[in-house]
């Protein structure tokens, strides 16, 4: 794991950054690089650089948003991955935390079934004195919460199954100091959870529910902030069976949303914010095996509600049901999914952003979408209306669990909405949670995407 810290090591082969303000004169730099700071300001390059025998001097302006600075951070950093140890940066302290952010995000690796790994060679980030104690604290922990959740996703359903899924989960709260309860299958036979069993009928794995509870002494919250993700931990769709390339094989990513939300609460309970949390995560895989359920099939859910199956292949729904009706018995403030839920969602956004929609008062969308805006994990609305609860009407159950042709991604929200009475925000993380090829900091494979923003999310609301 790559270290941000601040006093320097004398390990050998290092680069640094100078974040040059326009006002900087070049005397302010070392005198070797001195002759080249005039020309660099003069430029219109967002950054540059000195290639010296085995290392770099690069100059980064500092007049930059902090998604650049990021992106900035991620190209410098394939430039010296190859043989870099430490990098310091001297800067400001802010913009020095984006650079090191994009930097330190790149530097991840899936490496584990590699024989013959070819690892970064880059262990440490190195940050002014200027820069707060707390701030390289939170990046780290940052760090740290992302690449939990880009490996969970990224390991496929042979080393992490439902159970695997949350002792992985438990493992976290041991750590950071929350309560963890994971549920087996009797127990969730007990409480009739008939959406969650449903999916899993065809599964030889149990399913697992997963209560973890994060409570600060001081807590602002009266009411707790419920955080439920989507953990189908692969998604065949069942007997209504994905065509595999570019559609199946990439289904180990379905339990995206759980990550997200267990990844949040990690790095919530280390950053000890002052609130009351609590994530759920039902979770099993979806096959087309033995008994599994079956198109035609009717379930009675946890809230008693009866479901017509019309297609297995959206089952995300079916678990995440049971999970938003058992929400309730916590009287909760507001309650927010986060769940690889629909391809449409995907098509209609692509990977650049999340979509969101609910009946939350507007305030609440206002601080996802600026938590989404500050971390470049961006989150757009979409419409709520009433209408689309139609898509989901079924002629001889209390629903179907699937819409009409069109706007795939709402009315499977209308569906969710159907099972809880409390404001509500459903996030449709389908895009932005897993890359085919690499984007910048954000990697190939799981990004982690949606921990940075329900933790900056969630320190604004504690704020
Ligand atoms: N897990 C998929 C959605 C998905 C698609 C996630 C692409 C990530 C990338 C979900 O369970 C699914 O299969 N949804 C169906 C629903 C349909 C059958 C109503 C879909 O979107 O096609
Ligand atoms: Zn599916
Ligand atoms: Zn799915």
């Amino acid at each position: 794991m790559i270290l941000v810290k601040q006093e320097a090591t004398n390990k050998e082969n290092s680069s640094c950054i100078y974040l040059i303000d326009k006002k900087s004169k070049s005397k302010d730099f070392d005198p070797q690089f001195s002759h080249s700071i005039a020309g660099i300001i003069a430029g219109t390059k967002k950054f540059d650089y000195l290639r010296l025998s085995n290392s770099f001097v690069f100059f980064v302006f500092d007049d930059q948003k902090p998604e650049e600075l990021r992106v900035i951070g991620s190209r410098i950093h394939d430039m010296i991955c190859a043989d870099c140890e430490v990098i310091s940066i001297s800067g400001k302290s802010k913009n020095s935390c984006f650079l090191a952010e994009g930097i330190a995000l790149t530097n991840y690796q899936f490496l584990k079934y590699l024989s013959k790994p070819k690892k970064h060679t880059l262990t440490e980030i190195i940050l002014s004195d200027e820069v707060e104690k707390e701030k390289i604290d939170e990046l780290n922990d940052t760090i740290k919460a992302v690449f939990w959740a880009r490996d969970a996703v990224n390991t496929p359903v042979s080393d992490l199954n439902a159970l695997q899924l949350a002792e992985a989960v438990v493992k976290l709260g041991e750590e950071a100091n929350f309560q963890v309860q994971v549920l087996e299958k009797t127990q969730i036979e007990s409480l009739k959870m008939g959406g969650l069993l449903a999916v899993n009928k065809g599964s030889i794995d149990p399913p697992t529910f997963t209560i973890a509870e994060y409570k600060h002494k001081k807590a602002l919250n009266k009411k707790p902030i419920v955080l439920v993700g989507k953990g189908v931990v692969y998604d065949t769709g069942g007997l209504s069976l994905k065509p595999t390339p570019g559609s199946m094989d990439c289904m180990k990513c379905d339990m995206a949303g759980a990550a997200a939300v267990a990844g949040a609460l990690y790095l919530a309970a280390l950053q000890k914010l002052k609130l009351h949390i609590i994530v759920l995560i039902p979770a099993t895989d979806n096959r087309p095996g033995g008994n599994a359920y079956t198109p035609g099939d009717v379930i009675t859910m946890y809230n008693g509600s009866s479901v017509e199956v019309l297609n297995t292949d959206a089952e995300g729904r079916m678990i995440l049901a049971d999970a938003l009706s058992y929400s309730m018995k916590y009287d909760p403030e507001i309650v927010i999914d986060a769940a690889t839920l629909t391809g449409s969602a995907l098509r209609a956004i692509g990977t650049e952003a999340s979509i969101i929609m609910g009946n939350a008062k507007n305030h609440y969308f206002e601080e996802l979408e600026k938590a989404g805006n500050e971390v470049h994990e961006r989150v757009v609305r979409f419409p709520f209306w009433d209408d689309y609860a139609k898509h989901m009407e079924s002629k001889i159950a209390d629903l179907k669990n699937i819409g009409g042709p069109n706007a795939g991604m709402i009315s499977a929200g209308k569906f969710l909405e159907h099972f809880l009475k409390a404001p509500y925000i459903h996030m449709d993380v389908a895009g932005p949670t897993w890359l085919d090829s690499r984007e910048d900091y954000k990697g190939q494979g799981g990004t982690g995407s949606g921990v940075r923003l329900l933790y900056q999310f969630l320190k604004n609301h504690s704020s």
